[in-house]
């Protein structure tokens, strides 16, 4: 069987991937769809070597007939069209925050809670979360599953495209406006990003918190368990694409570095890359266009009864969006979910 796939929000930088990871994991489509703004309709995106999509409107695109539409645009439109799209009969994978904690919308991490992914069927929404919770949960849960985690303190470098193809440009403008002694304001970002790093990502809450911190501690409690404490500080860093986190972890029970490299290098979609010598530990720049989050520096914190702390990397538009949506779309095609919706409709 194949399938007729909506990408919306395909001219920005995670639905460009998206084009991308569909095509090279060779997703059965029969049909791809490319839709943006107005701005973009008629402005042409290519899907494989081959084959040039014309863009199309969202607000008059029809999803009626689309098996599924990998959403990646911002919270707002989301929220307006991932409805009107699931009403539709079509099943929604929407990277926004939109939907994310809402209870009958599952918050997905296919190698971390895919038996979640079952209740989708009543809004036909599935939520993609956050990047810097997606990288972090892949590490956290096969040390869940066998240490049983307390807290976790995790610090976060997140490159500028998580603010998209807009935060990308201001890094290359603003880095280049340096070498001739020179300022952009920032339009994007709080502060210069260039040659600089922001202790803010997304707007602040009454706690003192950034939006994006929270998320990363709810997220993790709605995927993974919900008695897990979390903290995090999360900075954007001047780098393009790949985010790390300096990731601290208090166990229920005792656990030694041997015991959490050999449960982290049995798990699905981790590569532990973990050498104590210069250089052995995976960099931002390496993890670019790759699938996996890679694990480094797991060394014991002695800080606390049942400690460990490691370095974890992802690209931020793969596993952190663009991947992690194609995967859940391949989890509800090998589990018949689509064509169980389609018989039930018909
Ligand atoms: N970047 C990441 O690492 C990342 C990770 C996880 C989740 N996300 C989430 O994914 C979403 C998109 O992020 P991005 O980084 O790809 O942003 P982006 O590069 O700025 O792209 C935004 C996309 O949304 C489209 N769009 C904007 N307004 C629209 C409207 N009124 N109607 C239809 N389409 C509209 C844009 O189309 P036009 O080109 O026509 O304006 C573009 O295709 C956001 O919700 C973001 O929070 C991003």
């Amino acid at each position: 069987m194949a399938y007729r796939v909506a990408v919306v929000g395909a001219t920005g930088a995670v639905g460009r991937e998206m084009l991308k990871t569909l095509y090279e994991r060779k997703f059965p489509i029969s049909e791809v769809a490319a839709v943006a703004s107005a701005r973009s309709a008629g402005v042409q995106v290519s899907f494989g070597e081959e084959t040039i999509l014309t863009v199309k409107n969202l607000d008059k695109f029809d999803f009626a007939g689309w098996d599924i539409a990998l959403f990646s645009i911002g919270e707002a439109i989301s929220g307006v069209h991932a409805p009107r799209a699931g009403a539709a009969g079509c099943v929604v994978i929407d990277n926004s925050s939109q939907f994310r904690m809402e209870a009958d919308v599952p918050l997905i991490v296919p190698e971390v809670n895919p038996q979640a992914i079952a209740q989708f069927s009543k809004r036909n929404i599935i939520a993609n979360p956050n990047c810097s919770t997606i990288q972090m949960v892949v590490a956290l849960k096969p040390l869940h599953d066998k240490f049983k985690i307390k807290r976790v303190v995790v610090s976060t470098y997140q490159s500028v495209s998580g603010a998209g193809k807009e935060g990308m440009d201001e890094l290359l403008a603003n880095t280049k406006v340096h070498y001739v002694h020179d300022k952009n304001p920032p339009q994007v970002f709080q502060k210069d990003i260039a040659f600089n790093v922001i202790p803010q990502i997304a707007s602040f809450m009454d706690d003192g918190s950034t939006k994006e911190e929270w998320k990363m501690a709810v997220e993790t409690r709605k995927i993974l368990d919900p008695n897990i404490a979390v903290i995090a500080t999360c900075v954007r860093v001047p780098v393009f694409i790949g985010h790390a986190e300096a990731v601290h972890v208090e166990f229920e029970q005792p656990v030694t570095v041997n015991e959490a490299r050999a449960v982290l290098r049995a798990a699905p979609g981790l590569i532990v890359h973990d050498q104590r010598v210069d250089g052995g530990y995976i960099t931002p720049a390496e993890a670019q266009g790759e699938d996996a989050v890679y694990v480094s520096r797991i060394r014991k914190d002695s800080t606390v009864p049942h400690g460990l702390a490691f370095w974890c990397v992802s690209d931020n538009l793969r596993k952190g969006a663009a991947l992690n949506a194609v995967q859940i779309a391949e989890y509800l095609v090998a589990h018949k979910m689509l064509a169980n919706k389609t018989e039930k409709a018909a």
